[in-house]
Parts: structure tokens; sequence; C-alpha cells
């Protein structure tokens, strides 16, 4: 299948060879609309579909940012929309083949550590897989990876501090910690967040990790940023809702876009 979709956006793409591989969260979209050289819809790339979340876009953008060689994806697919894992993984694996060697991947998320805020950045520097499925289950393709691939440092800890650092130097106070992966739809319960928190998660999220797992099996670099959009469930008083996720990801949105825009420059 990413045979089929790798063929067909590389008629379209003339020759374009995009050396990072960027997965836009809830708000950051904007980045493709600022930076679209070419652009090519879901519905029309073979295996792929159309989005079905409010506030998230369903293309693939090719841009050149800070000098370099980009592809975004406008809009990903989420487990909790009724996609298969292999689904949700299959633009990852695509974009391996169009010659993705580091892939940055972004997502809103919940903070369980009681010391992040609404709109703080988080570098994520492990994650805990709790979607109850592995993307790498069925047959393996030896062409691209190992059958029991090494998860140790999924996200490189010379990547983590280059984040931050240039977070830093921006003038973004950046939070760092793990982010545990649940299918959603529904946002967590309190006692979940508890659970989260004692198993040693600083955010959770309804995304990342199927991605993470793949492009690290795939071999390539993988840099982790989320979004806190809200204090998760028990952590404060206040119910949470999509449209406050929305919101709080819109105010973090101009020193998300600044910040991935450095750290492609400086990769
Ligand atoms: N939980 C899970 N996913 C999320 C949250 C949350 O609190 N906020 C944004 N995405």
């Amino acid at each position: 299948m990413q045979q089929t979709a790798a063929e067909y956006i590389l008629q379209q793409i003339n020759g374009f060879k995009p050396e990072i591989g960027i997965i836009l969260g809830s708000g950051l979209g904007e980045l493709a609309d600022k930076y679209c050289d070419i652009q090519i819809d879901y519905k029309d790339i073979p295996g792929f579909e159309a989005s079905t979340v409010v506030g998230h876009k369903g293309k693939l953008v090719f841009a050149e940012i800070s000098g370099k060689k980009v592809v975004m994806m406008q809009g990903r697919f989420h487990f909790y929309e009724g996609h298969s894992i292999q689904k949700v993984v299959l633009p990852v694996k695509v974009m391996k083949k169009l010659g993705v060697k580091t892939l940055i991947i972004t997502n809103a998320a919940g903070g369980v550590n009681a010391s992040f805020k609404p709109s703080d950045l988080m570098v994520i520097t492990d994650h805990i897989n709790m979607m109850g499925t592995n993307p790498l289950i069925g047959a393996n393709d030896d062409s691209i990876g190992e059958r029991f691939p090494d998860m140790s440092e999924v996200y490189a800890q010379e990547y983590v501090d280059l984040v931050k650092k240039i977070g830093n130097d921006l003038g973004i106070d950046m939070q760092e910690g793990v982010y545990m992966a649940l299918t959603g739809p529904s946002y967590e319960t309190p006692a979940e967040v508890n659970m989260a928190r004692i198993l040693g998660a600083d955010a959770v999220g309804m995304s990342t990790v199927p991605e993470a797992i793949t492009a690290k099996w795939a071999g390539m670099n993988v840099i982790g940023i989320s979004c806190i959009c809200n204090s998760a469930a028990g952590v404060s008083t206040v119910g949470l809702s999509h449209e406050d996720v929305i919101r709080a990801a819109g105010i973090a949105k101009d020193k998300f876009m600044t910040l991935v825009k450095e750290v492609i420059k400086k990769l």
C-alpha cells in the first residue's frame, strides 16, 4: 500500500526530495498554509482518507522551510476515528519511501504533570503505549526495519537537548516529559490520569506513539513536541472540551511554529 501511495505522490512532486517530515497536530496546521509549494489532498492518495475531525485538514504539503525540504501532514489519521492502526502509520511509511530522515511529530496533549500550564510546550523524552495495540503487528517488512525493533531511545537525547536549547534561546519556557497515548476519543477520567501519573507520564494524548514506533522501526530520527492544551482530568477542577483544547493550541500556535521552524533550520 505504501508503495502505491508513494508512487502516486512521486508523480505529483517533480523530483522534490523531502528530508524532514512533520506531522502537524491541532492548531499547528497553519504552518502548511504559510509554506506550501505543492499540496496533495489525502482523498487523492491511494490508501489515504479524508480526515473526520473538526479542526483537522487532510493534505500533504511540500515546501522549503528555513532552507530545508520538508513534507508536512496537515491532519493525521487517528486510531479513534476507526482507522486501523496500519492506516494510522501509513503516511510515516510513505515518508520513509520519499526519503525522509527525520520526523517531527507534534500533538495536543493534556498535562498530567501539575507544574504544566495550558499552552506550555513539552519536548517528548519517551512514551508509554497504552493504546492496546502496536502498529508493527502483522507481517514485518524486513526491507524497512527489523521484527523486534529496539525502543530504548525513540526520541534521541541529542534532539531532545537541541529542541530544548532552541526553545530556551527563543525565550520559550520549555517543558520535557513522558507522553502516554490512550485511544480516546473520550478524555480520561481523573482515576485514569492518576494512573498515568503513577506510571510515569507527564502528558496524555490520543496520537503520536504509533507514528513514533513506526518511524523508529524504519530508522528515522524522531522528535516529539506536545502542546499542553489543558490540565488533564482531575489535575484541575475545570471540565474538558475540544473547543478549549483548540483555543489553547491557538494561543500556543505562534511560539509552536517559531520553535518548529527554528528546529528545522538547525537539523
Ligand atoms: N487528554 C487526551 N488527549 C488530549 C487532551 C487530554 O486531556 N488534551 C488534548 N488532547
